[in-house]
């Protein structure tokens, strides 16, 4: 019902919070201040001014009768008789004198023959009228026709209003804070990045600050296990290969064959598991890099080691921070994939504001969509007769190439190659 409203929310934590704080804060206000300057103020000012016009007519009409003296001074009114010629031309009141426009409607209402009302200043009310063919000017106190100074309570209402809404933004920043804190080391861990990190704040946002360490160390030791536990295997495992190595050195040409080309698969297939196993953490540290520049450099390198490269079409241009060495492996992993799986493969590189892609198309069989996801993970591979020329793989290309989209905060993405009908890899990461 609401979902229109979206739109218009703030995104960030610090503004929507300060909305929520000042939002109350000036409806009330502003509630207050029409409610209370429309009735009191309005209600008061014209029974003032009532009073003081009654005042003024009983002065106007004892005017000249010497029975009288002395009343006008007792209302505090200062009466004068003026020439015709004095009479303004026009009302005076300066514009942000609200109250005097009720106090000019209700004098005008009050006292017949009223010429003109003059509201110089804070202080004085001086008005022209006009009696048995005389024109009198009566001037009185302006404290006796209105409240003085209702503007006042707007101004303080605006000031306090504003600082208290500073002082409570100033505090919510600091209870914000460790979520943002929390919310950026989380985004550094997901890109591969151990961040330092203390839980503080609240205690919600501490316990979620704990959770999220105890994750973290949760999966840093998974992943230091996996690899502890993959090259320690793959380790072992080369003592006995080289022992067998040498007794098959023993045997006739015949029979050694077959079994060499066996002990040397097991050994390319433990090079391979150490490989994955040591992971992005032997990928470097992350640079500001000219992508094209690589890209064409890890081109120009496959042209000549004989594989059927062309980089096509690359479009914009400057640095990105990402980790070589790793993005060269990446790169490589799926030439290398095109050119087992096709013949011939081509390169893209799409540079723009806030990403990069590197696009790898061969002009293969392609992959299944409902494959692909398969096809990523470590140790598959698809459809093993059609691999059969193509010597033996591991299945861990795809996963690697992944793992190394996903540490730079980015994907790897599989689809059909419109150009050249085989597979299309994408490496997508944000700038
Ligand atoms: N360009 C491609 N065209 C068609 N199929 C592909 C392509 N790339 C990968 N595949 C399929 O996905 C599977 C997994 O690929 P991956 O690169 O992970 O392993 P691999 O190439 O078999 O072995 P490795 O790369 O470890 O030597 C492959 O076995 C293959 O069936
Ligand atoms: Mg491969």
């Amino acid at each position: 019902m609401f979902h229109w409203l979206k739109h218009y929310m703030p995104r960030g934590i610090y503004a929507r919070g300060l909305l929520i704080l000042a939002l109350p804060v000036v409806t009330l206000l502003l509630v207050v201040s029409v409610v209370f300057i429309q009735r009191h103020f309005e209600d008061v000012s014209a029974q003032m001014s009532r009073d003081i016009a009654r005042g003024i007519n009983v002065a106007l009409s004892v005017q000249g009768d010497p029975a009288a003296e002395g009343v006008t001074e007792g209302l505090s009114l200062r009466l004068a008789r003026v020439e015709d010629s004095d009479l303004p031309l026009s009302d005076q009141r300066r514009f942000y004198d609200f109250s005097g426009i009720v106090v000019m409607r209700t004098l005008y209402r009050s006292i017949p023959g009223l010429k003109s009302v003059q509201l110089p200043n804070d202080n004085d009310v001086v008005l022209y009228v006009q009696r048995a063919g005389q024109l009198f000017a009566v001037a009185f106190d302006r404290r006796r026709a209105s409240p003085s100074n209702p503007h006042q309570l707007l101004v303080n209402m605006a000031f306090f209003g504003g600082l208290m809404t500073f002082i409570s933004y100033v505090y919510l920043r600091n209870q914000l804070r460790p979520i943002t804190r929390l919310a950026e080391v989380a985004e550094a861990f997901g890109k591969g990045r151990h961040e330092p990190y203390r839980p503080s704040g609240a205690v919600e946002v501490r316990a979620a600050g704990n959770a999220f360490l105890d994750m973290r160390a949760r999966i840093e030791r998974q992943i230091e296990q996996r690899t502890m536990m993959l090259s320690g295997v793959s380790h072992d495992l080369r003592t006995p290969l080289t022992r067998m190595k040498l007794s098959l050195a023993m045997l006739d040409d015949a029979e050694r064959e077959p079994m060499e080309r066996d002990v040397e698969d097991m050994q390319r297939l433990l090079d391979a598991f150490l490989d994955f196993a040591r992971g992005n953490a032997e990928s470097g540290a992350a640079e500001p890099t000219d992508a094209q520049a690589l890209v064409a450099q890890i081109v120009q390198d496959a042209q000549r080691g004989g594989t059927d490269v062309t980089l096509a079409q690359s479009q914009g241009e400057g640095v990105v921070t990402l980790r070589p060495t790793a993005m060269r492996r990446a790169v490589e992993n799926l030439i290398g994939n095109a050119v087992r799986y096709g013949t011939r493969c081509e390169i893209s590189v799409v540079l723009t504001e806030t990403s990069l892609r590197i696009r790898v198309e061969d002009d293969g069989p392609g992959i299944d969509p409902e494959r692909r996801e398969e096809a990523m993970r470590p140790f598959v591979r698809l459809d093993s007769s059609r691999n059969q020329d193509a010597g033996s793989g591991v299945g861990l290309g795809l996963a690697i190439a992944a793992d190394i989209a996903r540490v730079h905060g980015g994907v790897l993405r599989l689809g059909q190659s419109d150009r050249l009908g085989g597979l299309s890899a994408d490496i997508v990461i944000a700038r």
